[in-house]
This record gives C-alpha cells, sequence and structure tokens, in this order.
C-alpha cells in the first residue's frame, strides 16, 4: 500500500509557527498522520490528538507514530462531533484545528473500499467501514430515483451529463438488476456515454461519478459545516483552524464561514484569498492539483463561547 503525501504541509506548518508557545494540536482528519507526524517532530513539545472515521486509518496512523508516546493520540470519530469527541478526550481548549478533507490515497488505493473507479471493488465509499448502517454507495446506486440521482451527480460532482449517467443508470437497473460492483458501474456509465462525449470530458468518465456518490454516502459537505460550527463552539481562547479541501463546494463553505466569523469580530484572516500548491509541489504530488488552504485566527474570548 502506497504511503499518502501530505499535502501544502510547509503551508499548515507555517500557520501554525504563527502560534504563540502552542501546546495542543488536533488533527481532525488523520488519515496517513503526516500532518501529525511533522507537526510531531517540529514541535518536542507539542501534543497532537487525531482524528479520523475510518477505522483503518487509527490503527495504521497509532502503529506509525507509536514512537512519540502519549504526545500522540489516535481516536476513531467523526469531526462533526469535535466538541464531545474532544470533551471525552479530555482536551480543552486546543491552540489549533486542522482539516484535511477527502479521502486518502490508503482509501482509494484499497479496492475493497469501492472508492477507485480504476480497479474493481465493492460499491461501498463508506469512509467509516465499521459503520454497519450507513448507507453505501450502492444503496444510492440501486434505491434513488432518477432525479435524486441527477441532483446527486450534477450538485456533489459537478457532471455536466448527470442526466444522461443518471438514465442509463437505472435503465441497466431495471434491465439487467442491481450494480453491485465499481467495474460494472463503470462500464453501465461508458456505455451510457457515446464516445465523442467522452472525449470531450477528457478523464475518465467516471471520475465526478464516483466523487458525487462519496460525497453523499459520507455526508461530507454537512459533516464539514458541522464541524467549523463546532470549531466556533470550542474557540473560547485564541485557536486557529485551518482547513485544506478539494472540492469547490467545500471551499466555498468555507469561505463563507471564515468570513462570517471575521466581519462578526471572532477573529482575523492572515489571507483572504485561498493558499494553493506551488509548482514543485503540483509536479511531485497529483493528488494536491485542487487543494485550496484557508485559515482564520480566533481572538479568543468570545461571547457565546464555551468555557472550560
Ligand atoms: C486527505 S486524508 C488526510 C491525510 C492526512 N492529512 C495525512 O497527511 O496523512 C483525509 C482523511 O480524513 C478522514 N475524514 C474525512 N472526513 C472525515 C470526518 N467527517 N470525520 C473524521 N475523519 C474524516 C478520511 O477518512 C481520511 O482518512
Amino acid at each position: 500500500m502506497n504511503g499518502h503525501i501530505p499535502v501544502m504541509l510547509p503551508e499548515v506548518c507555517g500557520i501554525l509557527e504563527g502560534i504563540p508557545a502552542i501546546r495542543v494540536v488536533v488533527d481532525a482528519t488523520l488519515g496517513f498522520g503526516g500532518y501529525s507526524e511533522a507537526i510531531l517532530s517540529k514541535w518536542q513539545k507539542v501534543a497532537v490528538i487525531g482524528l479520523d472515521q475510518d477505522p483503518q486509518a487509527i490503527e495504521s496512523a497509532r502503529r506509525r507514530l507509536l514512537s512519540f508516546g502519549d504526545r500522540f493520540r489516535a481516536v476513531h470519530g467523526n469531526f462533526r462531533d469535535l466538541s464531545m469527541i474532544l470533551d471525552e478526550a479530555g482536551v480543552s481548549a486546543p491552540d489549533a484545528v486542522i482539516f484535511d478533507l477527502g479521502i486518502s490515497s490508503m482509501q482509494v488505493d484499497t479496492p475493497d473500499r469501492g472508492f477507485s473507479f480504476q480497479e474493481n471493488g465493492p460499491l461501498d465509499m463508506r469512509m467509516d467501514n465499521a459503520d454497519d448502517h450507513q448507507m453505501m454507495a450502492a444503496d444510492i446506486v440501486n434505491t434513488y430515483s432518477m432525479r435524486d440521482l441527477i441532483r446527486i451527480f450534477r450538485v456533489y460532482g459537478e457532471e455536466s451529463f448527470a442526466a444522461q449517467i443518471a438514465r442509463g443508470i437505472v435503465r441497466y437497473r431495471e434491465r439487467v438488476g442491481p450494480i453491485a460492483q465499481t467495474e460494472t458501474l463503470v462500464t453501465v456509465i461508458r456505455e451510457t456515454l457515446p464516445a465523442p462525449v467522452q472525449r470531450k470530458m477528457g478523464r475518465n468518465p467516471s471520475r465526478k461519478i464516483f466523487q458525487a456518490l462519496r460525497i453523499a454516502v459520507n455526508d461530507e459537505l454537512e459533516a464539514l459545516e458541522n464541524a467549523l460550527n463546532e470549531c466556533e463552539e470550542i474557540a473560547v481562547n485564541r485557536m486557529a483552524v485551518v482547513v485544506v479541501s478539494y472540492h469547490s463546494l467545500e471551499d466555498r463553505i468555507v469561505k463563507k464561514k471564515f468570513r462570517d466569523w471575521n466581519s462578526t469580530g471572532k477573529g482575523v484572516l492572515p489571507f483572504r484569498r485561498p493558499l494553493v500548491p506551488g509548482p514543485e509541489e503540483l509536479e511531485e504530488n497529483w493528488r494536491s492539483r485542487s487543494a485550496k488552504l484557508r485559515a482564520f485566527h480566533f481572538q479568543g474570548d468570545m461571547p457565546g463561547g464555551k468555557r472550560k
């Protein structure tokens, strides 16, 4: 399994460098532990609490970062419950909360998880695959109405051929039966779109559909919105929030929230336009191509904040 190359790591560390007497950092999307490892190595007195909803990510990061002893803790959970998770872990007033959204290469590179349109696997796509009650991509593909499929593909996938693809899926369901494997979905999408359309689309025509399904399965936009609200709740002291996002809808949520906080006097934006990866990083790490980094510094002692 490939490691995950942390995206915009120097920029993330640059923001943490601006925090005086930094002690506790929450890595809200632990993944492979790339950010956590760098932070623990760079700041010898800092403790990191890493959060991930993926039990496999928790396990592998725990093993990988064992040498940092009790300066590192990994907790399984969804960042939408940030405040409760930190309460339960006995962490109060962290100095920074970092989000690196989306999926890790560990997840994409494991065909069994169903995130990849390049390899065959079950249509799962749950980041928390220990949660038996959560719906999977197959549930959406096989039970949603054509209208709902179009909406998901259009909104979350920003896919211009959403209607054609949804129609193709519904037709396949009616004629053949449920779609259980990623490979079948990829074939249905390919067979639905005429060759000239596929050529016009450039990349694999399944890419945006897989992204849309993943966002829907994991309720990613709602979780992000909740998590930012939770940050506001826990930010009684000075606290930085750093978000690296990969999708325009995510970035819009972050941009709006940070500007609202700024205009209501909760803190400052170190920069108004998002940071993006430089040419060297783009060359080294293809995954960074759509990354946008935004940050916010809470000023502390806000009215209505939850004091610990
Ligand atoms: C892009 S990876 C993070 C990579 C990490 N920064 C690194 O350098 O190794 C995103 C991780 O966030 C996790 N994740 C996504 N949404 C989450 C949520 N709502 N709650 C907790 N973890 C989440 C995913 O399971 C994935 O492991």
